[in-house]
């Protein structure tokens, strides 16, 4: 069985041409079935549609509510029968209806090691900080934010000069090996949550 995925997007979608490039090997397991995204003009979505996949982008400002985006998002993600949502860059939190839905099986990708610097500004806020390590984290959604169940972490090491700018680029050429093994191991093995810890293999 090939897992389906579909990935959420809002940047440039080297996490998502990474997860594209992995799948072309029918060993590692998975599909990209669609791209969802909630902006237009973005790189992401040119790589989505140079891979000839579906797309679809939902902005918030299109409805008359934040849940009404949510219900709406929900459906058009639903619609393309996902085994497993991966948020690679995807800067919107999902709402209720999302996590009802796709709880369990949805994961995001941060540019920290959680719980250190969630939010929008994982690179930023490290730096900022003075850490001599960071790093990215896969981690299960849940309903906080970037505060789920931590699936992979890959440790990067800060440098002296190092600006925001290249620290972010090199978390992210670790991010994509982690998120690429992360991911092939779930459609390989399978994953289960059991309250903070993700473990892989059937239950
Ligand atoms: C990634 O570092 C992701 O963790 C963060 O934004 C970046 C998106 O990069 N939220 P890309 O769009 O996959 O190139």
């Amino acid at each position: 069985m090939t897992l389906r995925l579909v990935v959420l997007v809002s940047g440039s979608g080297t996490n998502l041409q990474a997860l594209l490039d992995a799948c072309a090997d029918p060993a590692y397991g998975a599909e990209v079935v669609a791209v969802g995204a909630d902006r237009d003009g973005i790189l992401a979505l040119e790589r989505a549609e140079r891979a000839g996949l579906p797309t679809y982008v939902l902005r918030v400002k299109d409805y008359a509510t934040r849940a009404d985006w949510d219900a709406a998002f929900t459906q058009a993600t639903a619609r393309h029968e996902p085994d497993l949502v991966v948020s690679a860059g995807f800067m919107k939190l999902a709402g209720e209806t999302f996590l009802a839905r796709f709880g369990g099986r949805y994961v995001n990708t941060h540019p920290a090691l959680l719980p250190s610097f969630p939010g929008m500004h994982g690179a930023r806020d490290a730096l900022a900080y003075g850490v001599k390590v960071t790093g990215c984290t896969l981690f299960v959604v849940d309903a906080g934010v970037d505060t789920g169940a931590i699936m992979a972490q890959r440790a990067v090491e800060v440098a002296d000069d190092d600006t925001v700018e290249a620290l972010h680029e090199r978390i992210k050429t670790a991010e994509r090996a982690m998120l690429v093994e992360t991911v092939g191991r779930a459609a390989r093995d399978g994953f289960t949550v059991e309250g903070r810890r993700v473990r892989f293999g059937q239950p």
